[in-house]
């Protein structure tokens, strides 16, 4: 039976793939969405949004633009948010807003006209710093990374004997951890939807989203995620610029296996009341990723600098353990990434312009001491 899907924030990069799957299989979908400028520039209506799909613009914090939204729906899902890590360590009242109060807001409107479920977008950042495993093969949980005292000291977490741990894929008992504002507001929203969906009813699910990328990522957003800043950035013929040494590892996740996910979590009965990993099971390290899609897109030529300072609120390591996902949810991910920066590639040639706002948010950044 076809259903009626709330998206929040779902003329973004991931709402838009999920609102075309669920299209695609006869759901219909509607959309609040406050298009902010730096995600969507002047565009009234971003390009990738299905026709079928109603796009309502209004902000996730206007009670009655939500209360409307939420109207005759079966299930909401959940994506409007600020979401970038760095921005959220300064500019820290509206990424609680949005985000939190955002949320609340929504679950105000949803007690007065509960949905039968609602999907929270969550993210890997709750975790900080993932799981590791020390020199003598105990596996640790509660990894900090330390402050840098000299420039060439090791950006890897040490055990206590200083030697490196290494990171292993972080299952969702892992105890969150949140060295972010923007972790912080994620783990918020993600609570709020677990904790009130039941007791008004309802179900709740949270996606715990590692790194997800492809085309339509918002190229002249310098706080998107770091493959649109990359591409970018070699768009316009500058080399990427790389935070720390280039050897953090996150997986890339492609956003068509994500929009799989959402519908998976929507659907099945097991999910409800439960979190899960959604990556693609396979990590790298942000040099990789930079060499990779240079070479996808037809700049070698660009080498990346590195910047040997990190971004305050990062983590060093992350990765996920998928088998609950596998397990329960039958989540499957199936796209490759090596076609995944190649069809990346040719997205971003196809763009007219990629404003690159890379250098104005560094010296944002910098000037506020949050690259060290
Ligand atoms: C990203 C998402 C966040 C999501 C999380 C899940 C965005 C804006 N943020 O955060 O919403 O919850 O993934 O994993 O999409 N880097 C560089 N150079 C750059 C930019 C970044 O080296 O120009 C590095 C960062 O220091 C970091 C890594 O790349 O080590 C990943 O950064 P980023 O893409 O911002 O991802 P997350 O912080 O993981």
């Amino acid at each position: 039976m076809p259903q009626t899907i709330l998206i929040t924030g779902g003329a973004g990069f991931i709402g838009r793939a999920v609102a075309r799957a669920l299209v695609a299989r006869g759901d219909r979908v509607r959309v609040l969405d406050r298009l902010i400028e730096q995600v969507h520039g002047d565009r009234v209506r971003p390009e990738g949004l299905p026709d079928a799909v109603e796009l309502r613009i209004g902000d996730i914090r206007d009670g009655r633009a939500v209360a409307e939204a939420v109207a005759g729906v079966d299930a909401v899902i959940h994506l409007a948010a600020e979401v970038g890590v760095g921005q959220s360590m300064y500019d820290v009242d509206r990424y609680v807003a949005v985000n939190d109060h955002g949320t609340a807001v929504l679950f105000q409107a949803l007690i007065e006209r509960p949905v039968r479920r609602v999907v929270v977008a969550s993210s890997m950042s709750v975790y900080g710093e993932g799981l590791y495993r020390g020199a003598d093969g105990r596996v640790r949980e509660q990894v900090v990374r330390q402050p840098r005292s000299r420039p060439d000291a090791p950006w890897d977490p040490l055990d206590e004997e200083g030697r490196p741990l290494v990171p292993v894929p972080t299952p969702e008992w892992k105890r969150p951890a949140l060295a972010s504002v923007y972790a912080l507001t994620k783990y918020a929203q993600e609570r709020l939807t677990l904790m009130l969906a039941p007791a008004y009813g309802m179900e709740g699910v949270g996606l715990r989203l590692w790194n997800a990328y492809g085309p339509g990522q918002a190229l002249s957003n310098p706080y998107t995620g770091v493959l649109a800043i990359f591409a970018s950035r070699l768009h316009n013929g500058v080399p990427p610029v790389i935070f720390e040494d280039g050897h953090q590892r996150r997986d890339f996740v492609q956003v068509d296996d994500v929009a799989q996910a959402f519908l998976l979590a929507l659907d099945r009965p097991k999910a409800a009341g439960q979190v899960y990993n959604i990556g693609s099971g396979e990590d790298r390290s942000v040099r990789e990723v930079a060499a990779l899609l240079a070479r996808a897109m037809g700049r070698p030529d660009l080498t990346p600098e590195i910047a040997g300072k990190a971004r305050a609120g990062d983590i060093r390591h992350c990765i996920p353990d998928l088998t609950k996902a596998r397990d329960e949810l039958g989540y499957r991910p199936a796209r490759d990434f090596t076609d995944g920066l190649t069809e990346l590639a040719a997205w971003v040639a196809a763009q007219e312009e990629a404003r690159d706002r890379v250098e104005e948010a560094r010296r944002e950044l910098d000037r506020r001491g949050l690259v060290a």
